[in-house]
């Protein structure tokens, strides 16, 4: 990077930190008024939260799974930062960096150890790509990943002839540590799971897991698509090596955005796949390039900073209503989901009842999963997922901060009245 690039990208993040500080003073300014929890009368609470998304309400929205609603202060901090930057006509990359802070505090890291991409799978396939194997080093992983999560190892198969040991995710989650142990050799390189698996909503007994992996010397990767915004954790307490996430799904975050997280002093063994401007120094050519040694060396290019920073606002949003109250109302809805379901004779339920996660599968031995799935959208405008993977055949049911007992209720009736005419 010449000299004067370099001055002139200072120079403009300089402007934008400026942009960032009067920015966050008014969006705080902005928060939604919330009606304080009451425990004895939940519903006035929750009702207000639902205010704050313009989720349409001819729509029971099921599917943050699949992609999650933003909320209105989420979209208007986009907005507001889309306007200011165009304004100036600037890229505001240095909005990243009060993002990242508030990111960092979400997920327990440090901001060093935090890459900001466009989805969980661009994280999942910097880590798959980035870790040094060799021909015939092993990757242990669940048959339930998702393609986001499986496809980046496919590919390093193909191209590195890295080989893969795949589990079954058990219902009981802590027979997947003893699966996962079953499957170990000496040539096991890493080992990747869901934090949540995506098809059923089994939550990974992922401390024991890391445990496992450092007493081993096994890199360990949580993909956390399905978890973060879900309930509260701590990376650094969990101990993992490297964790990807959407912030379009539970974080409720603008589209296209993603989180990778690489434990600060393991940063050097993941090779960046793409670099650019940002990912480190180069001031003449010919010259050596030097990365940064931050997770900001994932980080390249022209990008979205409106998005970067509506996902930090998301985080807020999240905050201000209180994570784990949020994690439990995703339960709660679960639990009465699973209940409410199970009741059906034709029901099965494929997701352990007391998982601790927000989503829920289920199928009918009276109606094929893909034609549930069709009449519960098309005649009673309830937007699940169909679950077509490893042949599960069944329909998801993801619970978060929106819904409410009554949307629950709407769909166990809908599915009753589906079954019974089947
Ligand atoms: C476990 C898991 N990993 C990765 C992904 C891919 O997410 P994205 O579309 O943000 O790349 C998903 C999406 O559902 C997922 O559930």
């Amino acid at each position: 990077m010449s000299l004067d690039r370099r001055t002139f990208l200072r120079r403009a993040s300089l402007g934008a930190v400026g942009l960032t500080a009067g920015a966050q003073l008014s969006a705080a300014d902005r928060a939604p008024t919330l009606p304080t929890f009451d425990e004895r009368a939940p519903e006035k609470f929750w009702s207000a939260v639902r205010d704050q998304f313009p989720l349409s309400r001819q729509l029971t929205y099921f599917n943050t799974g699949g992609l999650g609603p933003a909320s209105t202060p989420v979209l208007a901090r986009a907005a507001e930062i889309t306007r200011q930057l165009q304004e100036k006509s600037e890229h505001g990359h240095a909005l990243h960096e009060g993002a990242r802070e508030i990111l960092a505090r979400f997920i327990g890291a440090e901001s060093a150890e935090i890459a900001f991409v466009r989805n969980a799978t661009e994280a999942n396939a910097i880590v798959a790509a980035g870790l040094k194997l060799a021909p015939g080093d092993e990757v242990i992983f669940e048959t339930h990943a998702h393609p986001g999560g499986s496809f980046p190892w496919a590919n390093q198969e193909k191209l590195r002839g890295v080989v893969l040991k795949l589990f079954e995710p058990a219902t009981d989650s802590s027979d997947n540590l003893a699966r996962i142990t079953a499957l170990l050799t000496p040539r096991t390189r890493v080992v990747q799971v869901s934090h949540v698996t995506a098809p059923t909503g089994i939550v990974m007994p992922v401390d024991a897991i890391a445990r496992l992996c450092r007493e081993r010397g096994i890199w360990f990767h949580l993909d956390g698509a399905q978890s973060a915004g879900m309930f509260p954790f701590s990376l650094h307490a969990i101990g993992c090596d490297s964790f990807a996430t959407s912030g379009h799904k539970w974080m409720g975050g603008p589209l296209e955005t993603g989180v990778l997280f690489i434990r600060r002093e393991r940063i050097i063994e993941v090779a960046p796949t793409l670099v650019g401007a940002y990912s480190g120094e180069l001031d003449f050519l010919p010259g050596e390039l030097k990365l940064v040694s931050t997770a900001l060396r994932y980080e390249y290019g022209t990008r979205n900073a409106a998005a970067i920073v509506g996902l930090g606002e998301a985080v807020l949003f999240q905050e201000r209503i209180g994570r784990a109250r949020i994690a439990a109302r995703g339960r709660e809805l679960a639990t009465r989901v699973r209940s409410g379901l199970a009741r059906l004779p034709s029901v099965e339920i494929l997701t352990p009842m007391d998982a601790p996660s927000a989503m829920t599968t289920f199928r009918s031995a009276k109606l094929p999963y893909d034609q549930l799935f069709a009449r519960l959208m098309k005649d009673h405008a309830i937007r699940c997922r169909p679950v077509s993977e490893q042949k599960l055949n069944a329909v998801r049911v993801s619970t978060h901060l929106f819904n409410s007992p009554a949307e629950i209720d709407a769909l166990i009736a809908a599915t009753e009245k589906i079954l019974r005419n089947a």
